[in-house]
């Protein structure tokens, strides 16, 4: 039902909370490649992931249904924040002097302020209800950890944060936010960890990446009691948790009568992204959409892993901890440069949108941080909303379709997802607005380096290619 639409905004009531998430996987157009096991180059076990994972999250991760139950107490937190407005651009499309229509699905709305806790709130419960009784992670720019933090913090379960020391040090009001919400904020490379240590012996001054603090967080959750491994984004349970978002925008479509051409998200490791295109593209491939319509994929060109990286397997984190997984990749060593969109500097992505790009289903873009932040200035002059600097990434690819339509006068609809506010970064701002933010291109050679470093280490992984 609507209860608001008032000339720019959509917002549904409560009852209209997806009831079920939706999983991509026996819609894609090829099976997802398994992730393997270097030690036996085999396909890992859904039981293993049981070391890490709760069982019903395992279970999720491997399952073919396509529509999966949100059990009324995720339901019932989501809540607090969803459904979150579908909002119409109207004066940025002004700005633009375009005839396109420019509309973003805002999930700043949440606590946290990000799309995170869609999925942060649902791992926390099932955890609970499993009897775990910590959770340990790693952040970036303290979006996801906040969002963990909040969620642990609703159901009762403990929570260790590895956050990434760039992050710590330039963020300091995220960790704060995740301190009071309960959760111990611990800057990686720390001591608390082996692999920790031993990159803090090899160089004291590492800034850190989430590949290493990915390690930390598991090797944590490995080597303690009852403790078990969250992670934001990348799984395929995590992406199919956030299809909240993209089901809701569905029905707010409906509500203004419109569908779009252009659906468009930031990608870090692909949840948001996921969670806003995977329910049209699955109108597209069930006959339902009744119009063609392109997904967009946006990245940093400091980070470029769909644009310049190489499709093959390996590790999740840098220690190598994880399994193999078949994604676009920089390399698990990958040492990403300080850009400000901190969510966005991983070296991998999601199995299932790399196997979309592969397959040219989902087409990827990547734009450099300077104009990234002078599009998402503009934007907030038009529209009030400060996005988050990973969520800028989305707001400057939808200006430049927006300025293509101009040109060709086309009256196209482009959906984006502004998938958090950046009201906690300032500084960032602050560094466009002194002019001191730098344009960075990550050089080709270096993932070409990357991956023959990988190659050297699993010889064996061209077979897995075939
Ligand atoms: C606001 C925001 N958007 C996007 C991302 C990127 O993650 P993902 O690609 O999983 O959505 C992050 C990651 O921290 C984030 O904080």
């Amino acid at each position: 039902m609507v209860i608001a639409l008032k000339g720019r905004v959509v917002q549904l009531d409560v009852d209209s909370i997806p009831k079920y998430w939706y999983n991509i996987q026996p819609d894609l157009p090829k099976p997802l490649p398994p992730p393997i096991d270097p030690s036996t180059r085999e396909p890992v076990k859904p039981e293993a992931l049981e070391a890490l994972f709760a069982k019903e999250l395992v279970k999720q991760e491997v399952s073919l249904e396509r529509w999966i139950p949100i059990p009324d107490e995720v339901r019932g937190v989501y809540s607090l924040w969803r459904p979150t407005p579908l909002i119409r651009a109207f004066r940025f499309e002004r700005a633009l002097k375009t005839p396109a229509k420019i509309y973003f699905k805002y999930e700043g709305v949440s606590p946290p302020g990000s799309h995170k806790p869609n999925t942060a709130v649902a791992q926390a419960y099932f955890n609970m209800k499993e009897g775990v009784e910590r959770l340990t992670t790693e952040t970036g720019a303290g979006q996801w950890g906040s969002a963990l933090a909040f969620g642990c913090m609703l159901f009762d379960v403990k929570c260790r944060i590895y956050m990434v020391k760039v992050s710590y040090n330039q963020k300091p009001y995220r960790r704060t936010l995740m301190r009071i919400w309960g959760a111990e904020v611990v800057p990686s490379p720390s001591d608390k960890t082996s692999f920790g240590r031993r990159i803090l012996k090899e160089d004291p001054d590492n800034p850190g990446s989430l590949g290493i603090a990915i390690s930390e967080a598991i090797e944590d959750a490995l080597t303690s009691e009852n403790t078990k491994y969250a992670l934001g984004s990348v799984l395929n349970y995590v992406l199919l948790h956030q299809t909240v978002v993209g089901l809701e925008a569905r029905e707010q479509f409906k509500v203004v009568d419109e569908y779009p051409d252009y659906v468009v998200g930031c990608v870090g490791g692909g949840s948001n992204f996921s969670g806003l295109m995977w329910p049209f593209y699955y109108d597209v491939v069930s006959g339902k959409a009744g119009k063609p319509v392109e997904f967009i994929a946006v990245e940093p060109t400091a980070c470029p892993t769909l644009t310049k990286g190489v499709y093959t397997y390996d590790h999740g984190d840098t220690a190598r901890l994880t399994p193999l997984l078949k994604m676009y990749t920089l390399g698990h060593n990958f040492m990403p440069p300080p850009i400000h969109a901190g969510g966005l500097r991983y070296h991998g992505d999601a199995p299932t949108l790399c196997l979309l790009v592969k397959e040219g289903v989902v087409k990827p873009v990547a734009y450099n941080q300077v104009e990234v932040f002078e599009a998402a200035t503009l934007f907030a002059k038009c529209e009030g909303i400060i996005p988050a600097p990973e969520s800028a990434h989305a707001v400057k690819a939808a200006a430049d379709l927006a300025l293509r339509c101009r040109e060709l006068g086309e009256e196209k609809v482009i959906l984006f997802n502004m998938s958090g506010h950046g009201y906690f970064d300032m500084s960032a701002y602050e560094s466009y607005l002194d002019r001191e933010l730098k344009v960075y291109e990550y050089p080709e050679e270096e993932v070409q380096r990357a991956v023959s470093e990988l190659k050297a280490l699993y010889s064996w992984i061209e077979e897995l290619e075939r």
